[in-house]
């Protein structure tokens, strides 16, 4: 579906959120109508959380509400993002159907007075889902304000009850045809834990010590598939009625329950949600990290930056707010990275209810705060950038993602608890992006042959399809980096027997691991360069690459801990420890400038951001962000759709985007 229809449809880029109007009155409607003009919101997203309302009993849907909110915003000139408001059942109906609530592993049944009270495999929950998304569809299919769907909201409950076990059952009859299949893929000759019936298999439960790692890592695979299914059921309900394009919010990227590059396929276009979990330049970085992952699950298309906070950052046990300026620069640091806007949850904020406290584009002060007047401001900036609609970003470096991975190094019995896919994918991105690199993510079985430095921060398994493709990714010409505890299982999490890792991996890195030596907590190892590392080792020998660090101590004292092996017209590398961060930071400015991969905005300090976004009619612009305190005076002049005039400073704080020439 070509995207730039909703574009077109909106005039240029997306601003605004959720709209949640039934928790106010009309005189608040009225005044919502004005303030959302005054912001330049062109966009609302309307009946997310509304099932109570439109279906206030079984099978009995009143509309009449809604049609009135919808006529509303639309003769003020605001399209709607209309949601199914399948996340939040009412009351009514877990109550009616009380096998459809969520089980947890330990056999816990949850129960309503929350949100995302279902499980996706209840027969009797998908029915509902199904049903009053095609009444939705039917009656608003061709409504005058309706630009996008919006199924759901960020997918990603998990259930082991008795439908979950049923429908895992099924899932693992396809994707292993037989039980001797699924015995040997699961490894069930050890423990005595054989099955001999389909019925027995049941979701990995709280047992009593290690669950059985196949079992684990297929029920994520399962749940994932079944979340896509009841996604596609909901949209396939929808395209019937209507030809707007459907789309769901993915969670924000802490979370893993879904498979990405699965979702990326099936959505028109891929909309995320987006909480920093750090104040100041860790909240850009965090901004930067979830703005590459959603435009490369989207294969590098536009997308859509549908949900973040006006005043939250989220730090552990508190929320934090943001600094003045930050609205702008993080709508800013999503739309560089190639959002057709940004929009926020929510429009106005809560005054009862669970979430009174999160931030909203009106406060509980109401209009005259700071937070809307800065929500006003990047209303006008985001109105000023309408050219950019419908072009694209460009990145010569790749971090691999596989969910697989993620998934896999969730199980239990690894050898370190220190292990954390998560942090190590951020962990590289984060020296990318601080060395002024723009990043796509990929998965080790794309083709890679369009970057000129691929990395693998924790490629724990790997298919044999994905070892050949990044052996001959390096052959033709490409480098890359693998780090720890990569390639060590196949796709059934079977250990790679003969070394570490996968054999046509072990060729392009001319290595071989012969054995994982975790370090124990605190303990810190210092290496040949001088650098020093934590968390884990690797005894490993060169089959043809050179050692450019090695360990100092112990057992390992002399054997190579970074190596770099010229293979075909490439350069394979593999560190087989955690350096520490300015030994990674060299390590990847080192990687960086033999592969010849350019800086976005050379000439600027480090806190400046600069990403470029491409047309396919050789315009382009440069959005320059500056995370610093002071001034940073620009390398060349440039004119500023900001302000529409030239710029040859960025003031503390500020933002530019600059015509290409
Ligand atoms: C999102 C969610 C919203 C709201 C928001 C703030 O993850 O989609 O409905 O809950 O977080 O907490």
């Amino acid at each position: 579906m070509d995207i730039r229809r909703l574009t077109d449809r909106l005039g240029g880029l997306a601003f605004g959120g959720d709209y949640n109007p039934e928790q106010w009155d009309a005189e608040v409607w009225k005044q919502d109508d004005e303030l959302m003009r005054r912001a330049r919101v062109n966009l609302a997203t309307v009946g997310v959380f509304s099932w109570a309302l439109m279906e206030p009993e079984e099978g009995r849907y009143e509309f009449g509400w809604l049609d009135a909110h919808l006529d509303r915003l639309h003769a003020g000139g605001v399209a709607v993002d209309l949601a199914t408001p399948t996340a939040s059942p009412p009351p009514w109906f877990t109550l009616a159907h009380p096998d459809a609530l969520p089980v947890g592993p330990d056999g816990a049944h949850l129960t309503h007075g929350s949100r995302d009270t279902y499980c996706l495999a209840a027969p009797a929950y998908r029915r509902a889902a199904r049903r009053i998304a095609d009444a939705l569809a039917e009656r608003y299919g061709d409504h005058p304000a309706l630009a996008l769907w919006h199924v759901h909201n960020e997918y990603a409950t998990l259930c082991w009850c008795d439908h979950a076990a049923a429908a895992f059952r099924v899932w693992l009859r396809a994707r292993h045809g037989s039980l001797d299949a699924l015995n040997e893929a699961w490894g069930t000759a050890f423990w005595s834990q054989r099955y001999t019936a389909w019925e027995q298999i049941l979701p990995p439960r709280t047992s009593q010590w290690h669950r059985n790692p196949g079992q684990a890592l297929d029920f994520s695979r399962f749940w994932s598939d079944e979340t896509l299914a009841a996604y596609r059921e909901q949209r396939d309900a929808i395209r019937a009625h209507s030809d707007h394009p459907v789309t769901t919010n993915l969670m924000l990227p802490g979370y893993q329950n879904l498979d990405l590059w699965a979702f990326g396929r099936e959505v028109d276009l891929v909309a995320v949600d987006h909480y920093p979990t750090g104040p100041g330049i860790d909240a850009a970085a965090d901004t930067a990290f979830g703005a590459d992952r959603a435009r490369s699950f989207g294969g590098g298309a536009p997308w859509l930056l549908m949900e973040q906070g006006t005043n939250t950052v989220y730090a552990g046990d508190r929320t934090l707010g943001k600094e003045p300026g930050e609205i702008l620069r993080h709508s800013l640091g999503h739309i560089a990275r190639g959002s057709e806007g940004a929009l926020f949850f929510q429009w106005r904020q809560s005054r009862a209810g669970a979430e009174q406290w999160h931030s909203a584009m009106i406060p509980h002060a109401g209009p005259d705060s700071r937070t809307f007047r800065e929500v006003t401001a990047a209303g006008e900036a985001v109105a000023r950038l309408g050219e950019l609609a419908g072009s694209t970003v460009r990145a010569e470096v790749a971090v691999l993602h596989d969910s697989d991975s993620w998934w896999a190094m969730k199980v239990d019995g690894l050898p370190s608890s220190e292990l954390d896919y998560h942090a190590a994918l951020r962990r590289a991105h984060r020296a990318l992006w601080d060395a002024g690199r723009t990043v796509d993510f990929a998965h080790p079985e794309h083709d890679l042959s369009r970057y000129r430095l691929v990395v693998a921060p924790a490629l724990f398994l790997l298919t044999d399809a994905g070892a050949e493709n990044l052996r001959d990714y390096v052959a033709a010409g490409g480098t890359l980096l693998v780090q720890p505890f990569s390639g060590a299982v196949d796709e059934r999490l079977h250990s790679r027997l003969g070394g570490y890792p996968a054999a046509p991996l072990r060729e392009a890195l001319g290595i071989r691991v012969e054995e994982y030596r975790p370090l124990r907590r605190d303990e810190e190892v210092t290496l040949s360069d001088g650098s020093t590392a934590v968390a884990w080792s690797e005894s490993l020998r060169t089959e043809g690459a050179e050692a450019l660090a090695a360990y100092t101590h112990g057992m390992l004292a002399g054997s190579p801990a970074l190596t770099r092996h010229d293979f075909g017209v490439g350069h394979g590398w593999y560190l087989s420890t955690r350096l520490d961060d300015s030994g990674y930071a060299a390590l990847i400015g080192r990687l960086l400038t033999e592969a010849g991969a350019t800086p976005e905005g050379p000439g600027l300090p480090p806190g400046v951001e600069a990403v470029s976004r491409h047309a396919p009619d050789g315009r382009g612009w440069q959005v320059l962000l500056n995370h610093r305190a002071e001034a940073v005076p620009l390398p060349q002049p440039g004119h500023d759709l900001l302000t529409d005039g030239t710029v040859s400073e960025l003031p503390p704080g500020g933002c530019a985007v600059l015509r290409a020439h």
